[in-house]
């Protein structure tokens, strides 16, 4: 997975050709395996390597900003001084970056709340109204060349799958109401360098971290642990937010606190801890009875109702363009928000999963009952019997104006 030659092109080198990379590398006094990295991964050369390639060359760091299209603050606002004659040579490509909607009968399930399109998402969306969606959760797949049942292609070259993402999520943009939220799900790779095409579009909330291990440790490498959720609004400010409250974590021996509240117990919201941006409890889908298709990944139930309790309403209407074996559908359904989707692929799993939905009603049930208290049931039972504090005992102690301040819900993080 790499970029297409935009280096080697900008400075007018064959990128096949390993006699025309070793004659630059002897010009511009640059070892050749550098020249292919710069190459390989799009990046800008600095330092002396960029200034060899400005003196032998003649091509400088704007040149090679705007033909690589690496365009930083700097080149963008002379990009913006000359919009007008920039423009004018443009004039004729200005409906090329606009996508072409197809008309899709694609219809493949109607459910009470929501229906299910077999479809690509790029035509599914363009059918979309503008402004209509209350919430958009979308899990794309991470071009990682893993084999969907869809047969989609999940090896694009980098500017590919970046210009690909960047399309369906204008698309989604456009359909969201102002107010509205959008979750995107994807490897630190991918929304580190999306986040810089949401942000000029949308309103930054946060960069979830959930910590859920996707990858083997590699020798010379962090061993990746978090999976990035980005959340973004539309507009100033969102329509809703309400976060759920996560149960204080307790050791599953003894019940103990794991954490020391020192004299802070009695100023504990009795509703549980705040949620924070980075999340410990969502579980990977590995087990066969949660997991109703094999490979490609699949969501747990436990995100998707955060996601969709904390930025929206029942009623309300939820979209996701990547419906895998349709996690977001079922839980919105649950929740009785409306819902619309596709998959590219065989939609038989979602399908399925619609007509046993009590499994993942009772799945659902069983986390939530968890959620808004300092301890889930059994574990306050449990405490109680142990004479440990509960909520409940030091309740005496706390009146609203008793729950902590701001800057003491430091303390009580994670
Ligand atoms: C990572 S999975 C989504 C999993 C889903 N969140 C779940 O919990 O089951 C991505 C899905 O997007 C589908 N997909 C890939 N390209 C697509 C496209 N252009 N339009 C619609 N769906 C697509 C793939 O077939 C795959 O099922």
């Amino acid at each position: 997975m790499g970029y297409s030659n935009q280096f080697f092109n900008a400075l007018g080198v064959d990128p096949k050709s390993r006699p025309e990379i070793n004659k630059l590398a002897k010009r511009v006094r640059i070892p050749s395996h550098r020249l292919s990295y710069y190459n390989e991964k799009n990046i800008l050369p600095s330092g002396s390597d960029m200034v060899q390639i400005e003196e032998e060359l003649g091509v400088f760091e704007l040149d090679l900003a705007i033909k690589m299209g690496r365009l930083d603050h700097a080149s963008t606002e002379l990009i913006q001084q000359n919009a007008d004659e920039i423009l004018a040579l443009l004039k004729d490509h200005r409906n090329s970056i606009k996508p072409n909607p197809k008309d899709t009968d694609s219809l493949v399930y109607q459910s009470t709340l929501g229906s299910l399109h077999q479809a690509d998402c790029l035509d599914f969306l363009t059918n979309i109204d503008s402004d209509s969606v209350d919430l958009v959760f979308a899990d794309p797949p991470f071009n990682l060349a893993k084999l969907y049942p869809s047969n989609m292609d999940d090896n694009l070259r980098v500017e590919e799958y970046l210009k690909w993402s960047e399309q369906w999520l204008k698309e989604c943009i456009r359909t969201l109401k102002p107010g509205g939220a959008l979750f995107t799900w994807n490897l630190p790779l991918w929304n580190s360098q999306l986040s810089g095409f949401l942000h000029s579009r949308l309103t930054f909330k946060h960069w979830v971290a959930a910590d859920i291990k996707y990858s083997l440790p590699i020798q010379g490498r962090l061993y990746p642990s978090h999976y990035s959720l980005l959340y973004f609004v539309k507009g100033e400010q969102p329509n809703t937010f309400h976060a759920d409250r996560l149960p204080t974590p307790t050791c599953p021996k003894c019940f103990d606190n794991l954490k020391d509240y020192g004299g802070y117990k009695h100023k504990m919201n009795p509703k549980g801890v705040s949620l924070t941006d980075i999340w410990t409890d969502i579980p990977p889908v590995r087990h066969a009875k949660y997991k109703k298709r094999e490979g490609a990944n699949e969501l747990s139930v436990k995100l998707l109702d955060r996601v969709i309790e904390m930025a929206s309403n029942p009623g309300d209407l939820v979209l996701d363009p990547f419906g895998g074996s349709g996690t977001t559908y079922v839980v919105a359904e649950l929740k009785g928000r409306r819902w619309l989707g596709c998959e590219l692929g065989p939609c038989d799993v979602i399908i399925d999963r619609f007509q046993k939905i009590e499994n993942d009603e009772k799945h659902l049930e069983r986390i939530r009952s968890e959620l808004n208290h300092l301890y889930p049931e059994n574990i306050r039972k449990e405490r109680e019997r142990r004479g440990l504090w509960t909520a409940e005992s030091v309740a005496k102690k706390n009146s609203p104006q008793d729950y902590p301040k701001p800057e003491e819900l430091q303390l009580f993080k994670n």
